[in-house]
C-alpha cells in the first residue's frame, strides 16, 4: 500500500549505519557493549529484551542480559547498577521497564551513569533534551518516530502535531523533540491526555497525529483530518478467542479504517517497534564513540 511508512525498512537503513560505526569502533580497539537488566518475569519484557539483545549481537555489539528475581530490592538493584556504571565493558546500560512495585523506577533511572544512559531516561538527559542540547541521549521510541518522519519526507516545520499520551517514555519526550528550534522540528505541538477536553477537535487539526496512550484502536476516522500523517506507537494485548493463545496485539489506531484517509500511516506491527531497537543501538554506538578517545 502506497501510504505506508515502512518502519522495518527504515530501521534496517539505520542498522546498516550503526554496524558501520561499530566496525569503525572495533578498528579503534573499542568493542561496544550493551547490558540489559530485567527484573522479574514480565512476559512482554522478556520478548522485548530478547529482541534487543539478538539485534545487538547481529550488529557486532557485545551484549548480555542480567535477570534478577521479581523480589529484588531497590538496594540490590542499585548495587548492580553501580557495578555496571564502573565496568568499562559496558557503554550502554538498559534497565527494562516496568519494574516491580517495590522499586522506584525514577530512582533507578537516575542511578545509571548519564554517559551510559542509552534509554535517555536519566534526569540530566531529559533536561538536555528539553533545553535543545544535542549532547545527551534521546529516548529511543520518540527518537525513532522522529527518524520515521524525517526519512519518510514528512514536513515537520510549522506542522500541527497532536500527541495522544503524556508518558515519560513517549509522549513528553516526543513533544520536546518536535517543539525544538531546528530544521527537522519547529512544529506546533499539542499534547492530549486523559483529562483533555475536546480530544477529537484537537486531533482533527493535526497534520501529524501520534498515538501513544495505550488504548486499543482509540483513533478512528473521526479523529483524522484526511491526508494527515498517522503514527501508531501503541502496543495493546486484547482478548481474541480466534487467535493462538486467546489474545493478540493491536495498536492505538484502528488501522483498517484510518489507512484509506491518511496521507501516510505506520503499520503496527512493522512501524514504530523496529525503530525503537534501531535507535537504542545507534545510541549505544554513540555512547561507545564518546567513551573512545
Ligand atoms: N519499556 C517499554 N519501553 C521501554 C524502553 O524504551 N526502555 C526501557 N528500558 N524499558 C521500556
Amino acid at each position: 500500500m502506497q501510504n505506508l511508512i515502512d518502519g522495518r525498512a527504515i530501521a534496517s537503513q539505520i542498522h546498516t549505519e550503526t554496524s558501520q560505526r561499530v566496525a569503525a569502533l572495533l578498528q579503534r580497539g573499542c568493542r561496544p557493549g550493551l547490558v540489559f537488566v530485567r527484573v522479574g518475569e514480565d512476559p512482554a519484557s522478556q520478548v522485548y529484551v530478547g529482541m534487543k539483545e539478538r539485534k545487538s549481537r547481529e550488529l557486532g555489539i557485545h551484549s548480555e542480559t542480567i535477570v534478577l528475581p521479581a523480589a529484588t530490592t531497590q538496594t540490590e538493584l542499585l548495587t548492580l547498577i553501580h557495578r555496571l556504571n564502573a565496568d568499562p565493558t559496558w557503554h550502554g546500560i538498559l534497565v527494562q521497564a516496568p519494574l516491580p512495585p517495590q522499586i522506584d523506577s525514577a530512582t533507578i533511572f537516575a542511578a545509571v551513569d548519564p554517559r551510559k544512559d542509552v534509554d535517555g531516561f536519566h534526569p540530566l538527559n531529559v533536561g538536555r533534551l528539553l533545553l535543545g542540547d544535542s549532547g545527551g541521549f534521546v529516548p529511543c521510541t520518540p527518537a525513532g518516530v522522529h527518524e520515521l518522519l524525517i526519512r519518510s519526507g514528512v514536513p515537520i516545520p510549522g506542522a500541527n502535531v497532536v500527541i495522544l499520551g503524556r508518558g515519560n517514555i513517549v509522549g513528553k519526550p516526543m513533544a520536546a523533540i518536535l517543539v525544538q528550534k531546528g530544521r527537522t522540528a519547529n512544529a506546533t505541538v499539542t499534547v492530549c491526555h486523559s483529562a483533555s477536553r475536546d480530544i477529537v477537535d484537537h486531533c482533527r487539526r493535526a497534520d501529524i497525529l501520534i498515538a501513544a496512550m495505550g488504548v486499543p484502536r482509540f483513533v478512528t476516522t473521526a479523529f483524522v483530518k484526511p491526508g494527515a500523517v498517522v503514527i501508531d506507537v501503541g502496543v495493546n494485548r486484547i482478548p481474541d478467542p480466534t487467535a493462538p493463545g486467546g489474545t493478540r496485539l493491536v495498536g492505538d489506531v484502528a488501522f483498517d479504517e484510518v489507512q484509506p484517509i491518511a496521507g501516510k500511516i505506520t503499520p503496527n506491527p512493522g512501524g514504530v517497534g523496529p525503530m525503537t531497537i534501531a535507535m537504542l543501538l545507534a545510541n549505544t554506538a554513540r555512547a561507545a564513540e564518546l567513551a573512545t578517545p
